[in-house]
Formats: structure tokens, C-alpha cells, sequence
């Protein structure tokens, strides 16, 4: 079977900064760690005053197209994943397709473009959609484009604004890929959930502490049902473990979850029985409670080995470290964490072709998805260009006042005139709005 899958991948950083341990946490009272270690973000990444979802996903796209040397013609379709969307009925695939036709010959009028919803899930989902049109024969040879975009802001004072950022990916799915194929084999673990959500307002009506436990529930779900399809999951198997990153702490979590189930009924279990005994078993317990009491008593332990350290180092702290400089980019948090494992595969000469990743994404409300991927022999090139380190140190360092201010400028509610920190050059920009409150957009050279 023709592999399916990533065939290159751009991203795009919203162009100010915000420094948490410096900035926001003496203004917060907080001690730094709670941000650095804790939570685990340095930097959030925010909107200048001219930046929106529409242009950071259009210049992501505008790179991707550029690197690979495409034209509108190689496109067959533009799914655009956000849940920061400003309307309620014309997506935002068609607004990047306008601004792409502003710089390219030719136009996106035979391409299918859409938009999907499903909190940070749908990044993966247009990834799905895109992998089963191929497979279906309708894509007459053109690849897909799939931007993944959103500007993550809290309410000011809510415990998630520690967790903002901003930012767009940019996918190419295609056959024969240069990254990573994906496998046809996948997991799911969805419930009706209110742990996170937007009922017609712009920002998130949050219960942050149980959004945690939603996560870990519906990812051990989604990973038990794709063993169900794929086989049992080993540690070895898998070179790393891409997670939805909300912020690097939720991870660790997830990690930790996921080692303990992993590595049940293998020798590594055996290995470790010595110093910290077997897992518990459910029907060694009287209640639930003892049970789970265990549990947590084991994954104590389990956290403090040298076995479970050492995989977490390799397998999962390549994941996050972009995240920790950028917040969370909700519906492109999880191509983000593949993206950071595979840059730091390549800048420490690591032979990453033929590995396989377990991909785990995650959208509240809720629903998990895990898939594996295995890389491809372009995946270096594909992703050594990148100008990542660049965009990223580039970033307009914000104090708090500028930081309030520009908070209020991408407030749906309010309506602030504010100059812009940074000077546009070579992108897509926000200019205002036209006659039937469209947003209207145009290329800086
Ligand atoms: P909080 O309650 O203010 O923070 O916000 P905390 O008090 O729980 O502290 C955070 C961590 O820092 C804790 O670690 C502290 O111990 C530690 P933990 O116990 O959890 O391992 N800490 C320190 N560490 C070192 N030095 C210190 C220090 N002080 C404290 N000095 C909360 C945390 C997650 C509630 C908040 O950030 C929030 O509401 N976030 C938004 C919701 C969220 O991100 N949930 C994650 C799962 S849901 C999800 O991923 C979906 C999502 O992306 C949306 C979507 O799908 O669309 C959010």
C-alpha cells in the first residue's frame, strides 16, 4: 500500500512574547517555578496587533508552499483546524486561500476547502480527513494542505492565562511523504465532556483541575483501543511519544500514565518488581478506592527509577521543549510536539528513518485519538530548513502593561487602538474590516 502521510511542515509563531517568570509572575505573586517547572512554559508566544489566525496560518502556508515549490494547481484541498474561528459560517480555509491568491498565479477555485471543529483535536482530525481522501482515490494526484491555527487566550485571572499562546502549522499530506506515513491503525476515547468549552463566547469557560483528569481518562481509552486494533504498545517500539501539550506538566502526567501501562506484563515490569514491586491489580483489591490508592502509591515509586527516567528523557522531553517556549497552540499543539522530537533528533545527528512515533492528540470536550507514524527517509530535510530558532528569538519581549493592552486588542468584546510592537515584513497582515464586517487581508512585502 502507497504510504500516506506528512510530506512537509512549516510553522508560524505569533510575533511578541511573553516572559512568565520575569513578567507575569511578580506581577501575579507567584513564584516563578510554579510557571518554569511547574507548568513547565517559559515563553508564551502572542499576536502582534496586525496578526490573526488567518494570517499566521497563511504565512505557515505561504513558507510550506515556497520550500516545496508549489503552486494553487498541487493543491486539492485546505482544511483549516481552529477553534478561534470569527465566524460562524465561512471558514477560515477560505480566507488563507484569498491571501495565498494574492501571491501566487493561478487560484484555489477547484480545491475543497473546510473547516473543522473539535477543541485540539481537529489538527489531527484534518490530518485524518486529508489521509482518507488520498486513500480514496479522489485526490487526482494533488496534495492536501493542513493549517492548524489559533490564538489560545484566557480570560485575564483565569488560571489557564499561565497557559496562552499562539501560532499556526502547516502540514502537506501527500503520498510517498517525506516525513512521516501515517498508520491506518487508530484509537479513540471520546465522552461527553464539560471540562473545557466556548458556548458562543471567545474565551474557554474552564474547570482546569478536572481537565486534567479528562485528558489522562480518555487518552488511556484511545491507547486501549488502538492496541485493540494494533497489538500491545512496548516503550521500545516507539522512538517518541508526540502528546497534545496544553503545557510540558500535563505531559509529564500523561508520560508517567502511559509508562505504567505500557509497560505492564513486559520484563521491564519484572525488572522493576524488585525495587518497587509489581503494578497493582484491580482484582487484588477489596474497593475501588484501595485500588486506586495503590496505583498512585506504584506511580510514586515508578517515577523515581532510572528505567522510567531514562525513557522519558529519550522518549518524551524532545516532545515538549518547543511548547515550553511558545504556550499552547491548541489545535497545532500535538504537530508542534512531533515537530520538536524531530528537531532535536536532527540537530543530534539521530538516524530517524523507518522509527515508528505513537502520535497521542487531544481536544476537551473530549476525545483522544492515538496513532503511530513511522519516519521517512526525507524527514532531516524536511525539517533541518526550518527558520524556528529564528522566529522564535525574533519574538517582541512584552512588558505586562503592553502585554494587558494587547490582550484587549485581540478581545472580541473590546475595541482598543494600539500601535503594533513589530514591524511586518514579507507576510500576511490584519488591515481592518470591509463592508459586511469581513476581515480584510494583504501581503507585505
Ligand atoms: P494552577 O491551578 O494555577 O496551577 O493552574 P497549580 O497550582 O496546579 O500548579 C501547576 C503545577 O506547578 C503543579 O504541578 C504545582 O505543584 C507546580 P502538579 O502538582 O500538577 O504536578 N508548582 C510548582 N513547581 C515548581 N516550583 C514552584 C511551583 N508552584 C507550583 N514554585 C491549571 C493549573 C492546569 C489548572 C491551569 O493552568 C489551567 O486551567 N489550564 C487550562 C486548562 C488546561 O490546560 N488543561 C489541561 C488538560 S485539557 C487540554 O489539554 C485541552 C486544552 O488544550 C483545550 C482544548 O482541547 O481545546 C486546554
Amino acid at each position: 500500500m502507497t504510504a500516506v502521510g506528512i510530506d512537509a511542515i512549516e510553522l508560524w509563531s505569533g510575533k511578541l512574547r511573553l516572559d512568565l517568570a520575569e513578567t507575569f509572575a511578580p506581577v501575579k505573586g507567584e513564584d516563578p517555578g510554579k510557571y518554569t517547572k511547574g507548568i513547565g512554559i517559559e515563553y508564551s508566544s502572542l499576536p502582534d496587533v496586525y496578526e490573526d489566525i488567518v494570517t499566521m496560518g497563511a504565512n505557515a502556508a505561504k513558507q510550506l508552499m515556497d520550500r516545496k515549490g508549489l503552486t494553487p494547481d498541487d493543491i486539492g484541498r485546505i482544511d483549516v483546524a481552529t477553534e478561534s474561528a470569527f465566524d460562524n459560517s465561512k471558514p477560515v480555509s477560505t480566507y488563507i486561500a484569498g491571501c495565498l491568491e494574492q501571491v501566487y498565479d493561478g487560484d484555489f477555485h477547484h480545491a475543497n476547502k473546510g473547516e473543522r471543529k473539535f477543541a485540539c483535536l481537529s489538527g489531527t482530525q484534518c490530518l485524518d480527513d486529508a489521509y482518507n481522501w488520498i486513500r480514496a482515490g479522489r485526490n487526482r494526484g494533488r496534495a492536501a494542505l493542513v493549517i492548524a491555527t489559533d490564538t489560545a487566550l484566557y480570560e485575564r485571572g483565569d488560571p489557564g492565562e499561565a497557559t496562552q499562546g499562539a501560532g499556526a502549522v502547516a502540514m502537506l499530506i501527500d503520498e510517498e511523504p517525506d516525513i512521516v506515513a501515517l498508520s491506518t491503525e487508530q484509537g479513540y476515547g471520546s465522552a461527553d465532556e464539560t471540562d473545557f468549552l466556548k458556548p458562543n463566547q471567545q474565551f474557554p469557560s474552564v474547570d482546569g483541575k478536572r481537565s486534567i483528569q479528562v485528558y489522562l481518562a480518555r487518552m488511556r481509552e484511545a491507547l486501549e483501543d488502538y492496541e485493540s486494533v494494533a497489538g500491545d504498545t512496548h516503550p521500545e517500539d516507539f522512538v517518541y511519544f508526540p502528546f497534545h501539550t496544553p503545557y510540558p506538566g500535563m505531559v509529564r502526567k500523561a508520560a508517567l500514565l502511559g509508562y505504567r501501562h505500557i509497560t505492564r506484563d513486559t520484563e521491564i515490569e519484572d525488572a522493576l518488581a524488585d525495587d518497587i514491586g509489581m503494578q497493582p491489580r484491580e482484582e487484588n483489591y477489596e474497593t475501588r478506592e484501595d485500588y486506586e490508592e495503590a496505583i498512585r502509591a506504584y506511580m510514586d515509586e515508578l517515577k523515581g527509577t532510572r528505567q522510567y527516567q531514562e525513557w522519558y528523557e529519550q522518549a518524551i522531553e524532545p516532545t515538549i521543549q518547543v511548547s515550553g517556549q511558545v504556550g499552547n497552540w491548541y489545535t497545532a499543539s500535538v504537530h508542534l510536539a512531533r515537530l520538536s522530537a524531530l528537531r532535536a533528533a536532527a540537530s543530534e545527528d539521530v538516524d530517524l528513518a523507518g522509527e515508528k512515533m505513537l502520535v497521542g492528540s487531544y481536544g476537551s470536550g473530549a476525545q483522544a485519538e492515538i496513532h503511530a507514524e513511522t519516519v521517512r527517509d526525507g524527514w532531516r530535510e524536511g525539517v533541518e530548513g526550518l527558520d524556528v530558532d529564528a522566529q522564535l528569538a525574533d519574538r517582541y519581549d512584552l512588558s505586562f502593561e503592553e502585554y494587558e493592552l494587547v490582550h484587549d486588542v485581540h478581545n472580541h468584546q473590546k475595541e482598543v487602538e494600539v500601535e503594533e510592537f513589530t514591524q511586518p515584513e514579507g507576510e500576511f497582515v490584519f488591515t481592518g474590516w470591509g463592508r459586511m464586517n469581513e476581515r480584510r487581508y494583504e501581503y507585505v512585502e
